[in-house]
């Protein structure tokens, strides 16, 4: 039925999270990354990504390749369709953690509201927020795939930064101009942050 399941129980884990991490050799965390289009979340999650690898630590990536076209291929860009795809990569976010992994995801997560549902969801420090901030001017010089000049043009709608809005991170744990160093600069200053807050070693 279309119903909510009323009779569903929840099994215990008998594998605890401590225990995952113990094995791991590391806490478990989501490092989300948030920023306009074209301003690097990507690049940055993926050479995160890549240097966590090399420590040995479990990981995993979330963008638009694996859940725009799959989990999420129903969802487009208005409000609501936004607010669903980041309700959806917050609860996956959170089984990854559960599962003991470091989670990069990175998608432009244009409101400071749906972020924070996220955070609230999971545990004290399991929400590691990295904003990429790369100036619009900059973003839309890079283009990478054209869409500032569609937008522009008005071929596309609702395009962040442009006419949708993109609410600034307030506090975010991870600050990061891409404009200003290099994409390995960058990553490490979020490796960084994971040593100096005890998550890898
Ligand atoms: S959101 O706002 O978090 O739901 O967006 P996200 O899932 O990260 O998807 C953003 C990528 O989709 C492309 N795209 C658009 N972005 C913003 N506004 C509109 N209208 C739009 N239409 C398509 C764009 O390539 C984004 O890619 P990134 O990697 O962010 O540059």
């Amino acid at each position: 039925s279309a119903e909510k399941s009323t009779d569903v129980v929840w099994h215990l884990a008998s594998v605890s999270h401590d225990e995952r991490a113990k094995l791991n050799g590391h806490s478990a965390a989501v490092l989300w990354f948030t920023g306009l289009s074209g301003s690097g979340k990507s690049t940055v999650a993926n050479a995160v990504d890549k240097m966590l690898y090399d420590l040995g630590c479990k990981t995993y990536v979330l963008d638009g390749d694996n859940v725009r076209h799959g989990l999420n291929g129903d969802l487009g860009f208005s409000d609501t369709d936004r607010v669903e795809n980041i309700r959806r990569i917050g609860e996956v976010s959170k089984l990854f953690v559960d599962a003991g992994l470091i989670v990069s995801t990175a998608f432009i997560s244009p409101f400071l509201q749906d972020r924070e549902m996220v955070r609230a969801q999971l545990n004290q420090g399991q929400f590691i927020e990295v904003f990429i901030d790369t100036p619009i001017a900059i973003c839309e010089q890079r283009d990478p795939k054209g869409l500032y000049k569609k937008a522009r043009a008005g071929e596309i709608k609702h395009f962040t930064g442009i006419d949708s809005d993109y609410d600034i991170p307030l506090t975010p744990e991870v600050h990061v101009k891409t404009a200003e160093k290099d994409i390995e600069a960058c990553a490490k200053q979020v490796i960084n942050y994971l040593i100096a807050n005890h998550y890898i070693t």
